[in-house]
């Protein structure tokens, strides 16, 4: 991956609709061409230690994406989740995902213009999980990022990373985290103040994306089966599957495998982390 992420800008570098400003604009009057200024401004992630943060009174959304066309709708999703101010999101990325997030379109920011939005506390990809070489004391990044979270969502969710959950594996740090899941409830406790999604049992919320061929190809049926019906909700699991929806995808094809619609996808939120509104 090109460059790995991030470190906020100070709490206080704030404009008046309370959104960081990184040294340069707010995030929607950026324009892209912004982007490469703000990208020479980004730093290293300072480790994340869980235990730092259980008492901040915050709902922990980590907000993961895939390498899908959809990934564009993350700056869409956190926005809309901007007036929560009782809310962290940390971003963690698949390798891919850098490719549709390099500031090359007005919806296509750069990760450093994102990482200058509202409640964004970080942003990670798989170089920050061997940031330098570990050894006995250090934190452990996709630990840290399973025990910091009360949810997790997946939007989008690529064919590959969905076939790769659903078969267990785990070769990067976005399948690490969900490897290493609480699927029991009996490890990861709730902090006070902030209910967990599911009657005390984190959750993984899912929004595949893929072209409608790919969707189709029977191996996915397989794959998104085990994800509702062996491992979801219903049957005392962990995992909500949004399911894709029809519309003309942007490779022309036109049928099901577009990710669900962004604001269901905030609505899913805020209703499984108790916002409001
Ligand atoms: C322009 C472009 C768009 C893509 N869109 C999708 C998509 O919507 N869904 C999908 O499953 N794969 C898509 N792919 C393929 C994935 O990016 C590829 O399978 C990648 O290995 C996924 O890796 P990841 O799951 O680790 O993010 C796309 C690839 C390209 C080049």
């Amino acid at each position: 991956m090109t460059r790995t992420y991030l470190q906020k800008a100070p709490r206080n570098q704030r404009n008046d609709r309370g959104g960081r400003t990184c040294g340069i604009k707010t995030f929607f009057e950026a324009s892209y061409q912004d982007s490469n200024i703000l990208d020479a401004k980004v730093k290293m992630n300072s480790p994340l230690v869980a235990a730092d943060h259980i008492n901040d009174g915050k709902h922990h959304l980590l907000l993961a994406a895939t390498g899908s066309v959809a990934t564009i709708k993350i700056p869409n999703i956190i926005e809309a989740l901007s007036p929560h101010e009782n809310l962290s999101i940390r971003i963690l990325l698949s390798e891919s995902v850098a490719n549709f997030l390099q500031g090359q379109s007005a919806e296509q920011p750069s990760l450093a213009m994102i990482d200058c939005m509202q409640n964004v506390d970080g942003i990670y990809s798989d170089a920050d999980e061997w940031r330098k070489p570990w050894v006995r004391g250090d934190s452990i990044l996709h630990i840290e990022l399973r025990r910091w979270a009360d949810l997790m969502v997946i939007a989008p969710l690529s064919a590959n990373s969905l076939a790769k959950i659903a078969k267990g594996m785990s070769d990067n740090l976005l399948t690490s985290v969900v490897r290493a899941w609480d699927t029991t409830g009996l490890i990861d406790l709730a902090r006070p103040g902030i209910p967990l999604p599911c009657g005390g049992k984190k959750i993984i919320v899912v929004a595949p994306a893929m072209n409608t061929a790919m969707w189709h190809h029977p191996v996915t049926a397989e794959h998104i089966q085990r994800l509702e019906k062996g491992w979801g909700l219903e049957s005392g699991g962990w995992f909500v599957v949004l399911r894709p929806m029809e519309k003309e995808l942007a490779c022309g094809d036109v049928g099901s495998g577009a990710m669900q619609d962004w604001k269901m996808i905030v609505h899913t939120v805020e209703h499984q982390l108790h916002l409001g509104g």
